[in-house]
């Protein structure tokens, strides 16, 4: 640090930029690629966050869909961070397919532009917390591309196991990206101030054992017997105090502070929902990695998350994860539950 105003400034700040690249030079081969796809990601994400803080009042006053001042009909705020993803994807030349939660179909970048990256991300998480200021997210997924065929959707259709990176963006108190790349989990701060993402929460490790669970409540008619069961045994302990309870609403917020303080997150399944509401492609997975590389554990119940093959873009899965010994108790309770 160097204070030469008085004011504390850190003159050799370990970015994001600049923590890939020094992960990418330890590997012989890297070609820098990557590093330059997240500077992509990133600048993406700034954009978003920007618009989320609505930080051009004017320009963004109409973003639910409302006129603005010159008479022109806003985008509303997930269109607008869709369209920065794709936007800045297709642009790095290092893409080949994109799968988006806001598109019913894959995007395949123009040939001329293709790199060997696919990507498959939720531009803007939590749609019901978005009118409300409540934190929001992004989230997503890399995958190198397996062959040099002709890109097509199978090329997207690919475990979790398959992941090279993953990572999300939350919009909270304020902007973080948190990010694996196969060896860890570290998590970056957006610094207003210069516009970088300074790494903030390095080699982050969900501990063992939480206190919260974190579930929609008001669903509980519709839950099976071992979720019903697990959260019952977390309020009513033999022993012990009981689990708090906390819930946002927005995955990247309920599963940021699973990573921060501990516990467990659940989307089960439903009478209503046989397979839940979260998409395993760019919600379920990313997630699902970050959790195991930060030592937690991510499961349906009865599968690890990371190891369901897709069979199409948007299919959903039942989630349980976060520390490994809550989770634990749930795999045990589907177990008993045959
Ligand atoms: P979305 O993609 O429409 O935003 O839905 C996903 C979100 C998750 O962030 C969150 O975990 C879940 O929906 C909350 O759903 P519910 O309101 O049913 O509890
Ligand atoms: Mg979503």
């Amino acid at each position: 640090m160097s204070s030469s105003s008085g004011q504390a400034i850190d003159v050799e700040p370990l970015t994001l930029t600049r923590f890939i690249l020094a992960e990418q030079k330890k590997h012989p081969h890297a070609t820098g690629d990557f590093t330059a796809l997240m500077n992509f990601i990133q600048t993406a994400v700034k954009a978003v966050s920007s618009a989320v803080r609505k930080a051009g009042i004017h320009r963004l006053f109409g973003i639910s869909g409302i006129a603005n001042t010159s008479g022109d009909e806003q985008k509303k705020l997930d269109v607008l961070a869709n369209d920065l993803f794709i936007n800045m994807l297709k642009s790095s030349y290092l893409t080949c397919l994109l799968v988006s939660e806001e598109n019913d179909t894959t995007i395949v970048v123009e040939p001329e532009k293709q790199g060997k990256y696919i990507v498959c991300f939720d531009p803007l998480d939590g749609s019901s917390n978005i009118d409300c200021l409540v934190s929001i997210g992004s989230i997503f997924g890399v995958y190198r591309k397996a062959d040099d065929e002709p890109v097509t959707t199978a090329d997207a259709l690919r475990p979790g196991t398959e992941l090279v990176a993953a990572g999300y963006a939350l919009y909270g108190s304020a902007t973080m990206i948190v990010l694996s790349i196969g060896n860890g989990v570290n998590g970056f701060m957006l610094d207003p101030a210069i516009g970088e993402f300074i790494l903030t929460e390095p080699d982050i490790k969900v501990k063992p054992r939480g206190k919260i669970y974190s579930i929609n409540e008001g669903y509980s008619q519709y839950w099976d017997q071992a979720t019903a069961k697990y959260v019952e045994s977390k309020k009513y302990p033999k022993s012990g105090k009981p689990y708090g309870a906390r819930y946002i609403g927005s995955m990247v917020a309920d599963v940021h502070r699973t990573l921060v303080y501990g516990g467990i997150f659940m989307y089960p399944a439903t009478s209503e929902a046989p397979k839940g509401k979260l998409r395993l492609l760019y919600e379920a997975n990313p997630m699902a990695f970050l959790v195991e590389q930060a030592g937690g554990t991510a499961t349906t119940g009865k599968e690890r998350i990371l190891e369901l093959q897709p069979t199409s873009l948007h299919e959903r899965c039942p989630v349980f994860m976060g520390s490994k010994d809550d989770v634990q108790d749930v795999l045990d309770m589907y177990k008993s539950f045959g």
